[in-house]
Protein backbone atom coordinates (compact mmCIF):
# COMPACT_ATOMS: atom_id res chain seq x y z
CA UNK A 1 0.00 0.00 0.00
CA UNK A 2 2.57 2.48 1.30
CA UNK A 3 4.47 1.58 -2.12
CA UNK A 4 1.69 2.26 -4.17
CA UNK A 5 1.20 6.02 -2.52
CA UNK A 6 4.56 6.52 -3.38
CA UNK A 7 4.50 5.32 -6.53
CA UNK A 8 1.99 7.31 -6.93
CA UNK A 9 3.23 10.31 -5.27
CA UNK A 10 6.64 9.62 -7.72
CA UNK A 11 4.53 10.11 -11.17
CA UNK A 12 2.63 13.44 -9.74
CA UNK A 13 5.83 14.70 -8.76
CA UNK A 14 7.20 15.00 -12.66
CA UNK A 15 4.94 18.08 -12.25
CA UNK A 16 7.46 20.40 -11.68
CA UNK A 17 5.36 22.52 -8.95
CA UNK A 18 5.71 19.47 -6.86
CA UNK A 19 9.62 18.89 -7.90
CA UNK A 20 10.18 22.12 -6.32
CA UNK A 21 7.88 21.32 -3.52
CA UNK A 22 10.01 18.61 -2.32
CA UNK A 23 12.85 20.44 -2.51
CA UNK A 24 12.79 22.80 0.35
CA UNK A 25 15.90 25.12 1.45
CA UNK A 26 19.27 24.95 3.14
CA UNK A 27 19.28 28.22 5.32
CA UNK A 28 22.67 28.76 6.79
CA UNK A 29 22.70 30.97 9.82
CA UNK A 30 24.17 31.66 13.21
CA UNK A 31 21.41 32.12 14.98
CA UNK A 32 21.10 29.85 18.11
CA UNK A 33 19.96 31.36 21.11
CA UNK A 34 16.54 31.01 22.47
CA UNK A 35 15.24 34.73 21.14
CA UNK A 36 17.25 33.78 17.95
CA UNK A 37 15.50 30.40 17.51
CA UNK A 38 12.21 31.60 18.02
CA UNK A 39 12.39 34.33 15.58
CA UNK A 40 14.13 31.44 12.92
CA UNK A 41 11.24 29.16 13.73
CA UNK A 42 8.57 31.95 12.89
CA UNK A 43 10.08 32.42 9.06
CA UNK A 44 10.78 28.67 8.99
CA UNK A 45 6.98 28.34 9.87
CA UNK A 46 5.07 30.94 7.34
CA UNK A 47 7.63 29.62 4.59
CA UNK A 48 6.01 26.90 5.53
CA UNK A 49 2.65 27.67 4.85
CA UNK A 50 3.84 28.65 1.32
CA UNK A 51 5.16 24.99 0.99
CA UNK A 52 8.66 25.56 1.31
CA UNK A 53 10.67 23.65 3.94
CA UNK A 54 12.94 24.86 5.83
CA UNK A 55 16.22 23.08 6.29
CA UNK A 56 18.26 24.63 9.12
CA UNK A 57 21.71 24.88 8.86
CA UNK A 58 23.04 26.52 11.96
CA UNK A 59 26.09 27.00 13.01
CA UNK A 60 26.28 28.34 16.69
CA UNK A 61 28.19 30.71 16.68
CA UNK A 62 27.33 34.63 18.08
CA UNK A 63 28.16 36.87 15.66
CA UNK A 64 28.41 34.55 13.05
CA UNK A 65 32.25 33.98 13.16
CA UNK A 66 32.02 29.90 12.93
CA UNK A 67 29.37 30.40 10.26
CA UNK A 68 31.02 32.32 7.73
CA UNK A 69 33.87 29.88 7.78
CA UNK A 70 31.73 26.66 7.57
CA UNK A 71 30.09 28.77 4.54
CA UNK A 72 33.17 29.40 2.88
CA UNK A 73 34.62 25.90 3.16
CA UNK A 74 30.88 24.45 1.75
CA UNK A 75 31.38 26.97 -1.14
CA UNK A 76 35.09 25.77 -2.12
CA UNK A 77 33.36 22.18 -1.53
CA UNK A 78 31.01 23.10 -3.74
CA UNK A 79 28.45 22.06 -1.40
CA UNK A 80 26.84 25.21 -0.97
CA UNK A 81 23.24 25.82 0.87
CA UNK A 82 20.90 27.44 -0.98
CA UNK A 83 20.54 30.60 1.43
CA UNK A 84 22.85 31.93 4.07
CA UNK A 85 23.19 34.78 5.92
CA UNK A 86 25.59 37.13 4.88
CA UNK A 87 25.45 40.16 6.42
CA UNK A 88 27.57 43.34 5.61
CA UNK A 89 30.07 44.25 3.25
CA UNK A 90 31.29 40.36 2.15
CA UNK A 91 27.42 39.90 0.34
CA UNK A 92 28.77 42.73 -2.08
CA UNK A 93 32.41 40.67 -2.45
CA UNK A 94 30.54 37.51 -2.61
CA UNK A 95 28.08 39.35 -5.38
CA UNK A 96 31.20 40.51 -7.18
CA UNK A 97 31.79 36.81 -7.97
CA UNK A 98 28.80 35.72 -9.33
CA UNK A 99 27.87 33.68 -6.21
CA UNK A 100 24.59 35.04 -5.50
CA UNK A 101 21.71 35.06 -6.95
CA UNK A 102 19.75 38.92 -8.15
CA UNK A 103 16.90 39.05 -6.72
CA UNK A 104 15.76 41.64 -8.99
CA UNK A 105 12.72 40.13 -10.06
CA UNK A 106 11.20 39.75 -6.29
CA UNK A 107 12.10 43.11 -5.74
CA UNK A 108 10.35 44.74 -8.36
CA UNK A 109 7.38 42.66 -8.15
CA UNK A 110 7.42 44.02 -4.27
CA UNK A 111 8.40 47.25 -4.63
CA UNK A 112 11.18 46.93 -2.47
CA UNK A 113 12.16 50.60 -3.93
CA UNK A 114 9.31 52.19 -2.54
CA UNK A 115 9.43 49.92 0.73
CA UNK A 116 12.82 49.77 1.77
CA UNK A 117 14.63 52.65 4.20
CA UNK A 118 17.46 54.04 2.10
CA UNK A 119 20.00 52.80 4.17
CA UNK A 120 19.23 48.98 3.91
CA UNK A 121 18.03 49.55 0.25
CA UNK A 122 22.20 50.53 -0.68
CA UNK A 123 23.45 48.07 1.76
CA UNK A 124 21.82 45.41 -0.48
CA UNK A 125 22.73 46.78 -3.94
CA UNK A 126 25.51 46.04 -6.68
CA UNK A 127 26.04 47.77 -9.70
CA UNK A 128 21.39 48.05 -9.70
CA UNK A 129 21.07 44.41 -8.74
CA UNK A 130 19.40 43.62 -5.57
CA UNK A 131 21.35 40.29 -3.68
CA UNK A 132 20.18 39.84 -0.18
CA UNK A 133 16.34 40.15 1.34
CA UNK A 134 16.94 42.49 4.65
CA UNK A 135 15.34 40.66 7.70
CA UNK A 136 16.38 43.64 10.33
CA UNK A 137 18.47 46.46 11.82
CA UNK A 138 20.35 46.02 15.12
CA UNK A 139 21.63 48.97 17.09
CA UNK A 140 24.78 48.02 18.70
CA UNK A 141 25.34 50.76 21.05
CA UNK A 142 22.91 49.80 23.30
CA UNK A 143 23.27 49.57 26.83
CA UNK A 144 21.05 47.62 29.16
CA UNK A 145 20.47 48.00 32.44
CA UNK A 146 18.79 45.96 35.47
CA UNK A 147 15.86 48.65 36.72
CA UNK A 148 15.17 47.12 40.06
CA UNK A 149 19.26 47.51 41.04
CA UNK A 150 19.21 51.04 39.41
CA UNK A 151 16.07 51.68 41.55
CA UNK A 152 17.25 49.63 44.69
CA UNK A 153 20.39 51.80 44.51
CA UNK A 154 19.03 55.17 43.44
CA UNK A 155 21.20 54.87 39.95
CA UNK A 156 20.18 56.50 36.68
CA UNK A 157 21.41 55.27 33.47
CA UNK A 158 24.79 56.99 32.95
CA UNK A 159 24.82 59.40 29.92
CA UNK A 160 28.84 60.00 30.27
CA UNK A 161 31.57 58.04 31.39
CA UNK A 162 31.95 59.71 34.88
CA UNK A 163 28.20 58.56 35.26
CA UNK A 164 29.08 55.02 34.14
CA UNK A 165 32.01 54.82 36.68
CA UNK A 166 29.97 56.22 39.41
CA UNK A 167 27.48 53.71 38.81
CA UNK A 168 29.73 50.73 38.46
CA UNK A 169 31.16 51.92 41.34
CA UNK A 170 28.09 51.87 43.97
CA UNK A 171 27.11 48.22 41.89
CA UNK A 172 30.45 46.93 43.07
CA UNK A 173 30.57 48.49 46.95
CA UNK A 174 26.87 46.80 47.20
CA UNK A 175 28.29 43.35 45.74
CA UNK A 176 27.22 43.46 42.06
CA UNK A 177 29.07 42.64 39.24
CA UNK A 178 28.46 45.77 37.68
CA UNK A 179 29.06 44.86 33.66
CA UNK A 180 27.94 41.74 32.69
CA UNK A 181 30.98 40.99 29.60
CA UNK A 182 32.16 37.77 27.67
CA UNK A 183 35.87 37.44 27.24
CA UNK A 184 35.13 36.32 23.42
CA UNK A 185 37.11 37.87 20.81
CA UNK A 186 33.91 39.61 19.49
CA UNK A 187 32.39 40.53 22.67
CA UNK A 188 34.91 42.22 23.64
CA UNK A 189 35.61 44.02 20.08
CA UNK A 190 31.61 45.11 20.50
CA UNK A 191 32.33 46.82 23.74
CA UNK A 192 34.97 48.54 22.33
CA UNK A 193 33.88 49.90 19.16
CA UNK A 194 30.98 51.40 20.80
CA UNK A 195 33.78 53.49 22.94
CA UNK A 196 35.77 54.71 20.32
CA UNK A 197 32.36 55.84 18.96
CA UNK A 198 32.20 58.14 22.17
CA UNK A 199 35.47 59.12 21.34
CA UNK A 200 33.40 61.10 18.63
CA UNK A 201 31.86 59.84 15.50
CA UNK A 202 34.40 61.42 12.96
CA UNK A 203 36.80 59.82 14.82
CA UNK A 204 35.28 56.36 14.49
CA UNK A 205 34.77 57.07 10.23
CA UNK A 206 38.06 57.45 9.97
CA UNK A 207 39.56 54.30 11.96
CA UNK A 208 37.32 51.94 10.78
CA UNK A 209 35.63 53.09 7.61
CA UNK A 210 38.01 54.94 5.99
CA UNK A 211 41.25 53.10 8.23
CA UNK A 212 43.28 56.64 8.00
CA UNK A 213 46.58 55.66 9.19
CA UNK A 214 46.78 59.29 11.11
CA UNK A 215 43.55 58.30 12.92
CA UNK A 216 45.80 55.27 14.34
CA UNK A 217 48.11 57.66 16.29
CA UNK A 218 45.92 59.71 17.42
CA UNK A 219 45.61 60.53 21.23
CA UNK A 220 41.64 58.86 21.22
CA UNK A 221 42.57 55.56 19.94
CA UNK A 222 45.05 55.60 23.49
CA UNK A 223 42.23 56.51 25.66
CA UNK A 224 39.50 53.89 24.36
CA UNK A 225 42.15 51.11 24.28
CA UNK A 226 42.88 52.31 27.96
CA UNK A 227 39.22 52.75 28.81
CA UNK A 228 38.77 48.77 27.91
CA UNK A 229 40.94 48.03 30.09
CA UNK A 230 40.16 50.06 33.20
CA UNK A 231 36.22 48.62 32.73
CA UNK A 232 37.78 45.13 33.01
CA UNK A 233 37.90 46.03 36.90
CA UNK A 234 34.09 46.08 36.93
CA UNK A 235 33.80 42.67 35.11
CA UNK A 236 33.75 39.07 36.44
CA UNK A 237 37.22 38.49 37.45
CA UNK A 238 38.79 36.89 35.31
CA UNK A 239 36.70 37.71 32.46
CA UNK A 240 34.30 34.63 31.48
CA UNK A 241 34.55 32.95 28.19
CA UNK A 242 31.04 32.61 27.69
CA UNK A 243 28.56 32.85 24.97
CA UNK A 244 26.72 36.21 24.75
CA UNK A 245 23.42 35.20 26.04
CA UNK A 246 25.12 33.59 29.04
CA UNK A 247 26.25 37.11 29.28
CA UNK A 248 22.82 38.16 28.70
CA UNK A 249 21.97 35.67 31.68
CA UNK A 250 23.68 37.21 34.28
CA UNK A 251 21.65 40.25 33.78
CA UNK A 252 18.65 38.66 33.54
CA UNK A 253 19.51 37.00 37.05
CA UNK A 254 20.11 40.55 38.82
CA UNK A 255 23.47 38.93 39.18
CA UNK A 256 25.40 42.08 37.27
CA UNK A 257 23.83 45.56 37.13
CA UNK A 258 24.46 46.42 33.14
CA UNK A 259 25.42 45.00 29.50
CA UNK A 260 26.99 46.60 26.91
CA UNK A 261 25.62 44.31 23.83
CA UNK A 262 23.31 44.98 20.34
CA UNK A 263 19.37 45.15 20.78
CA UNK A 264 19.85 40.94 19.74
CA UNK A 265 20.10 40.99 23.86
CA UNK A 266 16.62 42.77 24.08
CA UNK A 267 15.03 39.86 22.34
CA UNK A 268 16.92 37.25 24.91
CA UNK A 269 15.87 39.34 28.11
CA UNK A 270 12.28 39.60 26.41
CA UNK A 271 12.08 35.32 25.74
CA UNK A 272 13.08 34.77 29.04
CA UNK A 273 9.91 36.77 30.25
CA UNK A 274 11.34 39.67 31.48
CA UNK A 275 9.61 42.84 30.64
CA UNK A 276 11.61 45.93 28.90
CA UNK A 277 9.49 48.74 30.97
CA UNK A 278 9.45 46.85 34.26
CA UNK A 279 12.38 44.58 34.33
CA UNK A 280 15.01 46.02 32.56
CA UNK A 281 15.93 49.12 30.49
CA UNK A 282 17.66 50.37 27.24
CA UNK A 283 19.87 53.12 26.38
CA UNK A 284 22.75 54.55 24.80
CA UNK A 285 26.39 53.93 25.47
CA UNK A 286 27.47 56.64 27.36
CA UNK A 287 28.30 59.36 25.12
CA UNK A 288 26.89 57.73 22.33
CA UNK A 289 23.18 58.93 22.29
CA UNK A 290 22.93 60.68 18.97
CA UNK A 291 24.33 57.92 17.10
CA UNK A 292 22.98 54.87 15.62
CA UNK A 293 25.43 52.02 15.67
CA UNK A 294 23.89 49.37 13.51
CA UNK A 295 23.97 46.56 11.47
CA UNK A 296 21.54 44.55 9.05
CA UNK A 297 20.92 41.13 9.18
CA UNK A 298 20.55 39.57 5.67
CA UNK A 299 19.64 36.84 3.65
CA UNK A 300 21.31 35.99 0.60
CA UNK A 301 20.17 33.41 -2.16
CA UNK A 302 22.89 31.42 -3.19
CA UNK A 303 23.32 30.49 -7.14
CA UNK A 304 23.46 26.64 -6.84
CA UNK A 305 20.91 25.06 -9.18
CA UNK A 306 18.60 27.04 -10.84
CA UNK A 307 15.60 24.48 -10.36
CA UNK A 308 15.51 26.14 -6.53
CA UNK A 309 15.00 29.70 -7.71
CA UNK A 310 11.30 29.55 -7.22
CA UNK A 311 11.84 28.95 -3.44
CA UNK A 312 14.11 31.03 -3.23
CA UNK A 313 12.47 33.86 -4.75
CA UNK A 314 9.41 32.86 -2.17
CA UNK A 315 11.52 33.02 0.87
CA UNK A 316 13.12 36.49 -0.03
CA UNK A 317 9.46 37.96 -0.66
CA UNK A 318 8.71 36.64 2.35
CA UNK A 319 10.95 37.98 4.53
CA UNK A 320 10.21 41.20 3.10
CA UNK A 321 6.17 41.06 3.73
CA UNK A 322 5.11 43.86 6.44
CA UNK A 323 3.78 41.73 8.46
CA UNK A 324 6.70 39.21 8.60
CA UNK A 325 9.15 42.14 9.10
CA UNK A 326 7.20 43.48 12.15
CA UNK A 327 6.56 40.03 13.92
CA UNK A 328 10.20 38.95 13.52
CA UNK A 329 11.77 42.23 14.80
CA UNK A 330 9.87 42.14 17.89
CA UNK A 331 10.84 38.53 18.78
CA UNK A 332 14.42 39.47 17.69
CA UNK A 333 14.83 42.42 19.30
CA UNK A 334 15.69 44.42 15.97
CA UNK A 335 13.30 46.98 13.72
CA UNK A 336 12.02 46.25 10.42
CA UNK A 337 13.93 47.31 7.01
CA UNK A 338 10.23 49.18 6.00
CA UNK A 339 9.83 53.00 5.94
CA UNK A 340 6.35 52.44 7.58
CA UNK A 341 6.51 49.76 10.23
CA UNK A 342 3.99 49.29 12.59
CA UNK A 343 5.33 51.92 14.98
CA UNK A 344 2.69 50.44 17.49
CA UNK A 345 3.93 46.94 17.56
CA UNK A 346 7.75 48.29 18.65
CA UNK A 347 8.49 48.46 22.65
CA UNK A 348 10.03 51.93 23.62
CA UNK A 349 13.43 50.94 23.00
CA UNK A 350 12.87 49.95 19.02
CA UNK A 351 11.12 52.93 18.63
CA UNK A 352 13.96 54.77 19.77
CA UNK A 353 16.15 52.93 17.71
CA UNK A 354 13.80 53.66 14.77
CA UNK A 355 13.67 57.23 15.25
CA UNK A 356 16.98 57.59 15.64
CA UNK A 357 18.15 55.19 12.31
CA UNK A 358 15.53 57.20 10.23
CA UNK A 359 16.47 61.00 11.30
CA UNK A 360 19.34 61.43 9.34
CA UNK A 361 22.06 59.35 7.42
CA UNK A 362 24.84 61.41 9.32
CA UNK A 363 23.84 59.55 12.63
CA UNK A 364 24.14 55.76 10.97
CA UNK A 365 27.02 54.19 12.07
CA UNK A 366 28.11 51.09 10.34
CA UNK A 367 29.14 48.57 13.06
CA UNK A 368 33.40 47.41 12.45
CA UNK A 369 32.96 44.02 14.23
CA UNK A 370 28.96 42.88 12.94
CA UNK A 371 30.25 43.39 9.40
CA UNK A 372 29.11 46.68 8.01
CA UNK A 373 32.53 48.62 8.25
CA UNK A 374 35.22 46.93 6.66
CA UNK A 375 35.72 44.02 4.91
CA UNK A 376 36.18 40.68 6.70
CA UNK A 377 40.09 40.39 6.70
CA UNK A 378 40.42 44.11 8.47
CA UNK A 379 37.94 43.29 10.67
CA UNK A 380 39.26 39.77 11.85
CA UNK A 381 42.81 41.93 12.47
CA UNK A 382 41.63 44.47 14.23
CA UNK A 383 39.32 41.85 16.35
CA UNK A 384 42.52 39.84 17.08
CA UNK A 385 44.53 42.87 18.43
CA UNK A 386 42.07 44.36 20.68
CA UNK A 387 41.15 41.25 21.86
CA UNK A 388 45.26 40.77 22.94
CA UNK A 389 44.51 43.95 24.15
CA UNK A 390 42.30 42.83 26.38
CA UNK A 391 43.57 39.55 27.61
CA UNK A 392 46.94 40.37 28.39
CA UNK A 393 47.52 43.35 30.70
CA UNK A 394 51.32 43.17 29.48
CA UNK A 395 50.50 44.84 26.31
CA UNK A 396 50.83 48.76 26.12
CA UNK A 397 48.30 50.62 24.36
CA UNK A 398 51.40 52.15 22.27
CA UNK A 399 51.96 49.04 21.07
CA UNK A 400 48.28 48.51 20.25
CA UNK A 401 48.25 51.26 18.30
CA UNK A 402 50.96 50.34 16.40
CA UNK A 403 49.70 47.44 15.37
CA UNK A 404 46.08 48.45 14.59
CA UNK A 405 47.93 51.14 12.34
CA UNK A 406 49.75 48.55 10.41
CA UNK A 407 46.97 46.41 9.67
CA UNK A 408 44.93 49.53 8.04
CA UNK A 409 47.92 50.56 6.60
CA UNK A 410 48.61 46.87 5.12
CA UNK A 411 45.07 47.23 4.10
CA UNK A 412 45.44 49.85 1.75
CA UNK A 413 42.28 52.76 2.00
CA UNK A 414 45.10 54.79 4.05
CA UNK A 415 44.88 58.95 3.90
C1 LIG B 1 23.68 39.58 14.30
C2 LIG B 1 22.50 39.30 15.19
C3 LIG B 1 22.83 38.19 16.15
C4 LIG B 1 24.11 38.53 16.91
C5 LIG B 1 24.53 37.48 17.90
C6 LIG B 1 24.93 39.83 15.12
O1 LIG B 1 26.04 39.98 14.28
O2 LIG B 1 23.41 40.70 13.51
O3 LIG B 1 21.37 38.96 14.43
O4 LIG B 1 21.76 37.98 17.02
O5 LIG B 1 25.16 38.74 15.99
O6 LIG B 1 24.87 36.30 17.28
Amino acid sequence: MVHTLRSLLALLCLAASCAAQAQGLQVLHWWKSASERKAVDLIAARLNDENVIWHDGVIPSGSGVGAGIVLRSRMLAKDAPEVAQVNGVALRDWARLGLLLDLDAVAAAGKWDKLLLPAVAAAIELDGHIYAAPVGIHRVNTLFYNRKLFAEHRLSPPLNWAEFEHAASVLHKAGIVPLAQSSEPWQVTTLFETIVLSEGVDFYRALFQRRAAIAYADPRLGAALLRLRQMKKWMNQPVPERTWDATTRQLADGEAGMMVMGDWAKGELTVRGLSMDEAFGCAAVPGTAAYHLYNIDTLSMLATRESHRPEQEKLAALIMSPSLQNDFSQVKGSIPVLRSPQLSKMDSCARASYKLFTSSPAVQVPSLVHRMATDEIVRDAIVAEVHRFFLDDGISVADTQRRLGNIARSFGKTK
